[in-house]
């Protein structure tokens, strides 16, 4: 992983350690009561994976199995959890997305001509990345090789698949020395748009490998931001969120899952899911996540 991607993933992960978490006690239960669960409930005897692990703030790893093995970019992930849980776990530290290191390459040749190191003018590095990242494919292969060789029984998801775009955003931003999307929502911004695809994508492949991993998944993630104040309200599950969501009419609402619906992608007739749940996380003034914790069980052999 390059010096730019890991010192931005340390960034992050040191931001949302020292914002104020007097309003998370409710988030914080939630999603350990969930992880917990995923962890109690795995098969001791095969290997288990929390992806996303973080620093442990989420995990309750004293209940997590011998055999489990956390999974995070951010290089100091692992130290901060021994820290935290006294456990000094087995640990990958590669990108969940496959992607980033491409998509940093891309950056660079668009901000930079490569031949002569000339820096290109904002606007045509910007219309040169936007036509450049649909051929961009995020594919994760260390995730898919680490599965195909160690057969977990149980996945957790920690939080993790709606930071992909975030990062991914806060990576082009760093490249580019300051923010390449327009602020007018008013006007078009085809970067934005192609960033999105993006998210879109990495976000996809990341679920076709659980999918396919033959594991109980327990997934955790944020499903839409919404910038208000004003306090919003949750009708009983609904497959799809928007329509479970109350008082976000007319509201900023952004989808860091860029419209991917993960009930159907895991869903159907092979999986089962077994737990559904939402709730809000008021995670600084103003900003408000709907956080959606799903758990499915592995399709059975014969069954
Ligand atoms: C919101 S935090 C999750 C916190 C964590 N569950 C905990 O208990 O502390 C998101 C985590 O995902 C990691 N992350 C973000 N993008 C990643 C990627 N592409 N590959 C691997 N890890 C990533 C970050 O380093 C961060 O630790």
């Amino acid at each position: 992983m390059s010096t730019p991607l890991a010192r931005l993933l340390r960034q992050e992960q040191l931001a949302f350690l020292t914002r104020d978490h007097s309003a998370w006690g409710g988030h914080l239960d939630q999603v350990r009561a969930f992880l917990g669960e995923g962890l109690q409930a795995a098969d001791p005897a095969r290997p288990v994976l929390v992806l996303g692990a973080g620093s442990g703030l989420e995990v309750p790893w004293a209940l997590a199995p011998p055999d489990t093995t956390g999974w995070d970019a951010d290089p100091w992930s692992r130290c901060w959890t021994a820290l935290r849980h006294r456990r000094w776990a087995p640990w990958v530290f590669a990108d969940l997305t496959g992607g980033l290191s491409e998509l940093e390459a891309a950056v660079r040749r668009t901000v930079a001509e490569p031949w002569s190191g000339r820096r290109r003018g904002r606007e045509q590095a910007i219309l040169r990345l936007a036509g450049l990242l649909p051929s961009l494919h995020p594919d994760p292969t260390a995730l898919r090789a680490w599965i195909t060789a160690r057969r977990p029984g149980t996945i957790l998801s920690a939080n993790v698949m709606g930071q992909f775009g975030v990062v991914a955003e806060r990576l082009v931003e760093t490249l580019f020395g300051g923010s390449p999307w327009t602020r007018d929502p008013e006007v078009a911004d085809p970067l934005a748009e192609a960033m999105d695809a993006w998210t879109h994508r990495a976000a996809a492949a990341f679920l076709v490998i659980l999918r396919e991993s033959g594991a109980d998944l327990w997934l955790v993630h944020d499903r839409a931001v919404v910038f208000t104040e004003a306090p919003l309200g949750l009708g009983s599950w609904e497959n799809r969120w928007p329509q479970q969501l109350q008082g976000a009419e007319g509201l900023e609402v952004s989808d860091p899952l860029s419209g991917l619906d993960v009930m159907t992608l895991l869903g159907g007739t092979e999986r089962i899911p077994f737990r559904t749940q939402r709730w809000l996380w008021p995670v600084a003034p103003g900003q408000q996540h709907l956080v959606e914790a799903v758990a499915f069980r592995a399709p059975r052999l014969g069954a």
